[in-house]
């Protein structure tokens, strides 16, 4: 039998290399991205994954990295694609494509692989999980006209827009492949002690960060991780249910209401595609 071929991006650090430790030894063939090619080497050495290597903030990366992720994949397809990486930053910073980092790397970068990767993951009925946050419900508010928030920038209402923006691309991936046989869920993997906002200048850095932060109720790398391996693992239509949002492991109707507004959703994904040069999109 064939082995399942699982894609996980930011499985250098954090939770996603905690899911690539613990899929480890599975019959599974694991396929890590990462930024820091020290890092994603580390973490493939240490589980006998293949590893390749992109920036999210250069789509130049990203359309490389789909290039060669549907090259590895050319015989056997795609089961599982996690997009896992992304995080929160520090001043507004453009990328080399222009766009604002934080809706950059959370959602425009995932949402380009995702569609370059689509045609190995289709044919075999794929599951896309997207690592989303809480933060969506919390701070994010979506406007289309300024999704980059040129306008207004504070670092976690750009980060809450781009978890929002993870939900409305699940249940857009949903609405619109469902029957072809692709799943998608998104999901909060609660507060992880991990790296996340290391490199932030906003609050949450010192949230996650400073001595103090002992104190709050987070979870550690390899509890997120293992939430993250529930989903890979998981059969869509009995694990878990695709278009839907999860708060760790349980579905939660706890969401922004702008993650229920479809006609949202279809601008989202429109203008997306329009950004990223994807012209034309179902
Ligand atoms: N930690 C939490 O409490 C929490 C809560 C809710 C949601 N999340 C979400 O969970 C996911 C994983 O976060 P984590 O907690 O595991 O954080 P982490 O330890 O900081 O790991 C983040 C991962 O994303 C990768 N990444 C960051 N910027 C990138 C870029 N420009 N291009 C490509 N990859 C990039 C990192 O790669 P390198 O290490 O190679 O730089 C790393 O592998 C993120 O999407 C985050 O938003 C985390």
């Amino acid at each position: 039998m064939d082995r399942r071929t699982l894609v996980i991006t930011g499985a250098s650090d954090g939770i996603g290399a905690a899911a690539a430790r613990q899929l480890t030894g599975q019959g599974l063939r694991l396929l890590l991205v990462g930024r820091s090619p020290e890092k994603t080497a580390a973490v493939a050495q240490e589980t006998g994954a293949e590893h390749f290597v992109a920036d999210f903030a250069r789509l130049e990366d990203v359309r490389r990295l789909a290039a060669e992720l549907s090259a590895a994949t050319a015989e056997h397809g795609i089961d599982v694609l996690a997009n896992n990486a992304g995080g929160i930053f520090g001043d507004r910073t453009p990328t080399a494509d222009g766009f604002e980092k934080t809706f950059q790397v959370n959602h425009l970068a995932p949402f380009l692989l995702t569609h370059l990767l689509l045609p190995r993951l289709l044919p075999g009925g794929a599951s896309v999980v997207n690592t989303s946050s809480v933060a969506h419900r919390l701070f994010g508010h979506l406007d289309l006209e300024d999704l980059d928030n040129a306008r207004r920038y504070r670092p976690r209402k750009a980060y809450g827009d781009a978890k929002l923006a993870n939900v409305l691309f699940t249940r857009s991936l949903h609405a619109k492949f469902h029957d072809q046989g692709l799943s998608s869920a998104a999901f909060h993997p609660g507060l992880v002690r991990s790296s996340f906002s290391a490199g932030s200048a906003s609050s949450m850095r010192w949230f996650y960060h400073s001595p103090l932060a002992r104190l709050a109720p987070m979870i550690s790398p390899e509890q997120g991780g293992a939430t993250l391996a529930w989903f890979l693992t998981g059969v869509p239509g009995s694990t878990w249910t695709s278009g839907r949002y999860y708060d760790q492991d349980r579905p939660t109707a706890r969401v922004n209401p702008q993650a229920d507004d479809l006609a949202l959703a279809e601008g989202l994904w429109q203008r997306s595609a329009e950004l990223v040069g994807l012209p034309g999109t179902c």
